[in-house]
């Protein structure tokens, strides 16, 4: 095992913070418990990572891996029930505990976030420009006719095709993508440094969703912003992301740049998450091959690694949870075992070269 444990957490070696630029966001040994009906439900439950200024930051796992819970915790977007604890630090300003003043000062100027279902989450009975208008106007101070320049400028950006015309439209005269557009509109009027995109082309088809995604990364690119695009498709991520957490039980289990991960996969919950389907000829709308056996119940998570009961390397060792460590340099994973380290390339999986072929 590399990487000695400071404070909970792996101190980067020197040679990586040379390369690597400074930390936009640092997330250490971050917590989420809520309390149901007096249970404690472990949504979260000790998650670290880090994502530089202007990349794009995949976070994958199943269904209630904590992957939401996670990112809404880092805008306060968590109902009173929820205990959060640990660390997030966002340009030095740590968001753990901020007051919800504070908070709401900085919601959408600093971190943005899209969801999947942009039919809910925009309001059906209000013009597309009046919407876009509004988010204008909850961050800066413009007249009526600088906010609907800046809105119609919004809407070039997310390239809304006639955007003088739908301006005046209303969300269901819009398409699936083209809604999502406008909500990416909406979470760009404040300037964020960070986009988190939660299941955001989930919903959409395949080409829809190959043009949203091509979207993000162009904006990512011109507008030098962070992305944390959250997942259940682990092709989404070898498609398009720069760096990959995978999540297990809120925890993150594997993590490193997109090349190194998908140029060895370490964790035997990833290689199951990959199944035995090379990447280049899986298409990015499929889901998650079906890992048998059920996720963790985080209301009763059991001791030790909690991908036990569901791997097929687990031994006796297994009995004490893995510390998630970083073995080689930039590339953490939380498993004792080493076996089975040949190269996946060498069975067909790899990086796509480029983008979908969708376009
Ligand atoms: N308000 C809440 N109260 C109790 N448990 C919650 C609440 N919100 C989420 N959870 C639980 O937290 C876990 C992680 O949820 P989530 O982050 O939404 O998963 P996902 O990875 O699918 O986004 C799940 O088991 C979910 O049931
Ligand atoms: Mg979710």
């Amino acid at each position: 095992m590399t990487g000695p444990m400071i404070a909970g957490r792996v101190a980067a070696e020197p040679a990586l913070e040379g390369r690597e630029p400074a930390s936009l966001l640092e997330v250490t040994d971050l917590r989420v418990r809520f309390t149901r009906a007096g249970r404690a439900v472990h949504a979260v439950t000790g998650l670290s990572y880090r994502l530089a200024q202007g990349r794009m930051l995949a976070i994958i796992g199943e269904s209630g891996s904590g992957k939401s819970v996670s990112s809404r915790a880092l805008m306060g977007l968590l109902p009173p029930t929820a205990h959060v604890s640990g660390s997030a630090r966002f340009d030095g300003t740590e968001l753990v505990g901020l007051p919800e003043r504070e908070m709401r000062r900085r919601r959408g100027a600093d971190i943005a976030m899209v969801f999947q279902d942009p039919a809910r989450s925009l309001n059906p009975t209000m013009r597309i420009g009046t919407q876009v208008t509004e988010a204008i106007n909850a961050h800066a101070r413009l007249d009526r006719r600088a906010a609907r320049e800046r809105a119609i400028e919004l809407l070039q950006l997310v390239r809304l095709p006639a955007p003088e015309r739908r301006f005046h439209e209303y969300p269901h005269q819009l398409s699936g993508g083209m809604r999502q557009r406008v909500m990416i509109a909406i979470a760009l009027a404040g300037r964020p440094r960070l986009l988190i995109a939660d299941e955001a082309t989930t919903a959409l088809d395949v080409t829809t969703q190959a043009q949203i995604m091509e979207l993000l990364v162009d904006l990512q690119e011109r507008l030098g912003m962070a992305v944390i695009l959250i997942s259940h498709d682990l092709a989404l991520a070898a498609s398009y992301a720069d760096d990959v957490v995978v999540m297990y039980g809120g925890r993150a289990v594997e993590r490193a740049s997109a090349d190194t991960l998908f140029g060895s996969v370490r964790m035997p919950y990833t290689r199951a998450l990959l199944g035995a389907i090379p990447l280049l000829e899986r298409p990015a709308h499929t889901l998650l091959p079906v890992v048998p056996g059920q996720p963790p119940d985080p209301a009763a998570l059991p001791d030790g690694c909690p991908f036990r009961p569901r791997c097929g390397s687990a031994d006796d060792a297994c009995a004490t949870a893995p510390p998630f460590d970083e073995h080689e340099p930039g590339h953490w994973w939380a498993c004792w075992h080493v076996s089975g380290l040949e190269d996946p390339r060498a069975a067909g999986a790899q990086r796509r070269p480029s983008g979908p072929e969708e376009t």
